[in-house]
């Protein structure tokens, strides 16, 4: 029996010991359900309404007898206002359809038997347990005081606290809880009317009641430089925190060297602010030393920024340097060269591309149409086995492309019914003198020189792009033959028709000569959509015919 006491003595101290004055929690007081509230407040004191329950929206209204009519001084439960003498008067709140009436007296401080406004305010250190005095505490009856931190009642809070004589005691506290502004309640009768006298405390949670240690500077470092521009004012910056103490006794300085001597330099002073929000903890003070003007004797001194506390002091000592001014003289015109070559080595490395760009935008080669046959060479490039004359392929080319034949197939239809059908449009529609090569260059003679000549003949070439045009030596040779003579300024126009299989990887792939390669990149091109709606494929031939040789020698 004596054993198993002592076990339930040791289950229950920790608990009791840990917790304070447990069981002495404040009841929750009910708001008189019926009839008249009366409150009272102090002038120039936070004040607020009281919150009731299941109420519409929680707003008290002024009314001068018995409706929220003649006045539109309304205040809501949770705001928080300054009680005026003004203030005094009937409010009425709407609840579930009938009306509570609350009578509000504003008292002056002046009629009060012990007033001391610094009661009005609490410092509580962090972490420990702390109280909080309900004002007007050495001359009131603290026997029935209900605590709220703002329109909450503390009992509903979840935080480890208890009612003592009128005093609200919290077991640990917490700044992110505990700051805040509260309401103590009192219960007063008078005439056979109770009261309800309420006083505001602010509670401010701190890390140290007195500074704790000496400040610590952040700015400037040890040892530093500061860089300065002759003839120019100059602040030294010292930037220092200190750790919080209700007087703040932080004292920030900065002096000048000379030799062994020490003087205070003129100064600005800025204020401190707070560093944390939940608790305070350090203030941030900056304070600036003033150089009117930067003058070469300046660069001889140092200079120390001084600060400290009742705990202590600390000091950094900097010395000036001259920033180095690049001379605009200088300056501009190191980077115009700069630029001109950074310009020149672009245009260097893109030299060719530029000459195309050049040549087939501004179309300014000889216009000697006598001398030309031909409007314009078309080439292409048709499936492999239709091309036994045009289209020279290795075997190895030919297994690859059974692989993709299928899919491909229909590319194919598309191509072969674009060349017939640009065929039919340039030479039968729009009456252009085409040269084809399988059809007007004779079998028999050596190639490269009739092609050479035949695109001589020709005011524009028009190659129709496909990944057997490119894998033709032939049809590569004739765009290679078009862009040099485009280059010579000879007159010709080039244009790509590209389809949409016919992507920059392909280039790539068929390892072309790098001037098509980089010209392909830069060449005028339209883009052949195939089967796509009217609208699509008008667009092309509107841009062809834009892009075709303006006049037209010989019309059908
Ligand atoms: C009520 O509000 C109106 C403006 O909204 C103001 O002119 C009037 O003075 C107010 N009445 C009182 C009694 O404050
Ligand atoms: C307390 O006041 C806030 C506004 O500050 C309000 O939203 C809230 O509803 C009030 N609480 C009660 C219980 O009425
Ligand atoms: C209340 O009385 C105590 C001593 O009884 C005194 O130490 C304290 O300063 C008084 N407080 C105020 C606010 O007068
Ligand atoms: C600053 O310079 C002094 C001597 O010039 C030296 O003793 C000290 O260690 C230096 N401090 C730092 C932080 O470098
Ligand atoms: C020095 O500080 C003052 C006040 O902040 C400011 O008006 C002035 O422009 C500053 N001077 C320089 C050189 O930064
Ligand atoms: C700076 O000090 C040096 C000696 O330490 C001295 O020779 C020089 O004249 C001084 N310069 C100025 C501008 O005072
Ligand atoms: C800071 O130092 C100065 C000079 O040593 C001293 O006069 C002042 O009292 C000190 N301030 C504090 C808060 O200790
Ligand atoms: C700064 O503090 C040290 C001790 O840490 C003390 O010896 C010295 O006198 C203080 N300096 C000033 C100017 O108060």
């Amino acid at each position: 029996m004596m054993q198993t006491g002592q076990f339930l003595l040791f289950l229950i101290l920790p608990v009791v010991s840990e917790t304070c004055c447990v069981g002495t929690y404040q009841m929750k007081v009910p708001v008189a359900a019926a009839g008249h509230l009366h409150y009272r407040a102090v002038e120039g004191e936070n004040f607020m309404m009281p919150c009731i329950q299941s109420t519409q929206n929680n707003l008290w209204f002024r009314t001068g007898g018995h409706g929220p009519v003649e006045d539109n001084t309304s205040f809501g439960c949770g705001e928080v206002f300054t009680a005026d003498v003004k203030h005094s008067g009937q409010y009425v709140c709407v609840k579930s359809g009938s009306k509570l009436f609350l009578h509000l007296q504003v008292v002056e401080r002046s009629s009060l038997r012990c007033f001391q406004p610094e009661e009005g305010s609490v410092e509580l250190l962090n972490n420990v347990g702390g109280s909080i005095l309900c004002p007007g505490h050495n001359c009131s009856d603290n026997r029935d005081v209900t605590w709220y931190k703002g329109n909450v009642s503390v009992s509903e809070l979840r935080r480890d606290f208890c009612v003592k004589d009128g005093q609200l005691l919290l077991c640990e506290v917490k700044g992110k809880y505990d700051n805040g502004l509260y309401f103590c309640d009192r219960r007063v009768e008078e005439e056979g009317i109770t009261w309800t006298f309420r006083r505001a405390v602010k509670v401010t949670v701190v890390a140290h009641i007195t500074a704790s240690h000496p400040p610590r500077m952040v700015y400037p470092f040890a040892n530093m430089t500061e860089k300065v521009e002759m003839g120019q004012p100059h602040n030294l910056t010292c930037e220092v925190f200190f750790p919080y103490e209700k007087n703040l006794k932080a004292n920030v300085q900065w002096f000048v060297n000379y030799g062994g001597n020490k003087e205070l330099m003129t100064s600005l002073e800025m204020s401190g602010s707070q560093l944390r929000s939940d608790i305070l903890e350090e203030y941030r003070i900056i304070q600036r030393g003033i150089i009117q003007e930067v003058t070469p004797q300046h660069l001889n001194h140092t200079y120390t920024c001084f600060a400290n506390n009742t705990a202590g002091n600390v000091s950094v000592t900097v010395g000036l340097e001259e920033k180095v001014k690049w001379p605009s003289l200088v300056v501009y015109p190191v980077s115009s060269v700069l630029l001109v070559v950074v310009v020149g080595v672009i245009v260097y490395l893109m030299r060719l591309e530029l000459q195309i760009i050049y040549r087939s935008h501004f179309h300014c080669g000889r216009h000697d149409e006598d001398e030309k046959m031909f409007d314009v060479f078309l080439s292409y490039v048709w499936s492999p086995e239709k091309e036994a004359n045009f289209y020279i392929n290795t075997e190895e080319e030919e297994e690859e492309e059974e692989n993709t034949e299928e899919e491909e197939e229909e590319d194919e239809v598309s191509q072969r019914s674009l060349s017939l059908l640009l065929h039919q449009v340039l030479e039968g529609e729009w009456g252009y003198r085409l040269c084809l090569p399988e059809r007007d260059i004779i079998p028999g003679g050596a190639y490269t020189k009739d092609i050479v000549l035949a695109l001589q003949k020709s005011q524009m070439l028009i190659c129709l792009l496909s990944a057997h045009y490119f894998c033709s030596s032939n049809a590569v040779f004739v765009l290679e033959s078009g862009i040099q003579a485009l280059l010579k300024n000879s007159g010709l126009k080039l244009l790509l028709i590209r389809t949409r299989r016919d992507s920059a990887s392909m280039f790539q792939e068929a390892q072309l000569p790098s001037l098509v390669q980089r010209s392909l990149k830069v060449l005028p091109s339209l883009m052949w959509t195939g089967d796509q709606p009217d609208r699509v494929s008008c667009n092309f031939w509107r841009s062809l015919r834009k892009n075709m040789p303006k006049y037209q020698v010989k019309m059908k």
